[in-house]
């Protein structure tokens, strides 16, 4: 009898069932215990493969998408990445509108993935013409066939989470885990991941992580929308000027808020102390942690479960170019040789 043949059918078998992978070094000096469930490990290399596939298939089974139909949408970079792989896949032509904040490898690795770019100014507001989220509309309304994804205001991206990250979580950690720490960017992962964890054990905290130069914290305490809480900050996919339905709130137990510096700082750490070649926002979301923990946040039975949205390769012309961090001046408060580790032979 022939042996059978073990493969996948695409890369959309891999989606999901992400490891979670214990950190020790980084945490040395911190109370607790510290898990990060690493999403570059899905084939498109972030956590938003799980909601492109998922969306994608209920739009199918609802007979929204038919064959040849168009999928639009905005995004910093890796939901156009993840939209597109599965578009491949299943055979629709996919449109992604940016923002001119997302580094140039994203978009040409959009590109690569057969879709078609367009680059918004990123320093406009949400409801200007030029803003990200206003083209996408235009482009859907103009493309006959399409769909726009709206993940910011989609209630599938929550559902996708609650249906597949929190499960895993769950069983990864035997029901032991005390605390989530999530980013929130459209806050589909934090809480559709939180609302299933939540439902298991209601004494599950669950800590979001905001950016400085973002309404999400400001907003979750006082029910506030202040402008004046909005500025340019440089991490992609992190925190927000506008509020999306797709965030629940009330399951959020609290925010923090971190820095551009400190948070690039963070994600070259994860990748000397602990081999983890991850994203700009995993660096935000440890960063949090360590500001959590000098709150007091954790003690010696805390199970902490931090999730590390996605892989270091998208910011290698970012945090992980030294030229870039020196043209931020992030290197000005640190020893410069012992930050860049390089020697020229001439
Ligand atoms: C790199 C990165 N980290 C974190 C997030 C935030 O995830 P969510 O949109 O589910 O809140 C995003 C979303 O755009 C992202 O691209």
């Amino acid at each position: 009898m022939k042996e059978e043949i073990k493969a996948y059918n695409s890369v959309l078998d891999l989606i999901g069932n992400t490891p979670l992978i214990k950190l020790s070094k980084i945490s040395a000096d911190l109370t607790g215990n510290f898990y990060a469930k690493v999403e570059a490990f899905n084939p498109g290399h972030s956590t938003k493969d799980r909601i492109a596939l998922y969306i994608i298939e209920e739009a199918e089974k609802r007979g929204i998408l038919k064959p040849g139909d168009t999928i639009v949408e905005t995004t910093s970079g890796n939901t156009g990445f993840s939209l597109a792989m599965v578009s491949i896949i299943k055979g629709y032509d996919c449109i992604l509108a940016v923002s001119s904040k997302s580094s140039k490898d994203k978009i040409d690795m959009l590109r690569s993935m057969g879709a078609k770019v367009y680059v918004c100014p990123a320093h406009v507001s949400a409801d200007d013409e030029r803003s990200y989220y206003n083209v996408a509309k235009r482009l859907h309304e103009e493309t006959k066939g399409s769909v726009y994804i709206n993940q910011y205001f989609n209630e599938l991206n929550v559902d996708a989470h609650y249906k597949s990250t929190g499960p895993e979580i769950w069983e990864q950690t035997g029901g032991q885990i005390t605390h989530l720490v999530a980013c929130s960017g459209t806050g589909g992962t934090i809480s559709g991941t939180a609302r299933f964890l939540k439902e298991q054990n209601p004494n599950i905290k669950v800590l979001g992580v905001d950016a400085f130069g973002s309404v999400l914290k400001k907003y979750h305490e006082t029910k506030e929308f202040d402008n004046a809480e909005i500025y340019p900050y440089r991490i992609e996919g992190l925190g927000k000027n506008l509020i999306p339905t797709a965030t629940d709130f009330d399951i959020i137990d609290k925010f923090i808020k971190v820095s551009d510096e400190e948070s690039a700082h963070t994600t070259r750490e994860l990748a000397k102390k602990e081999g983890l070649f991850v994203g700009y926002t995993s660096g935000a979301a440890f960063q949090a942690v360590k500001q959590y923990a000098e709150e007091g946040e954790f003690d010696e039975n805390s199970k902490v479960v931090i999730i590390f949205p996605d892989h270091g390769s998208r910011y290698m012309s970012k945090v992980f170019s030294d030229d870039w961090m020196n043209e931020q001046g992030f290197f000005d408060s640190v020893n410069q040789e012992e930050a860049l580790k390089i020697e020229i032979i001439k």
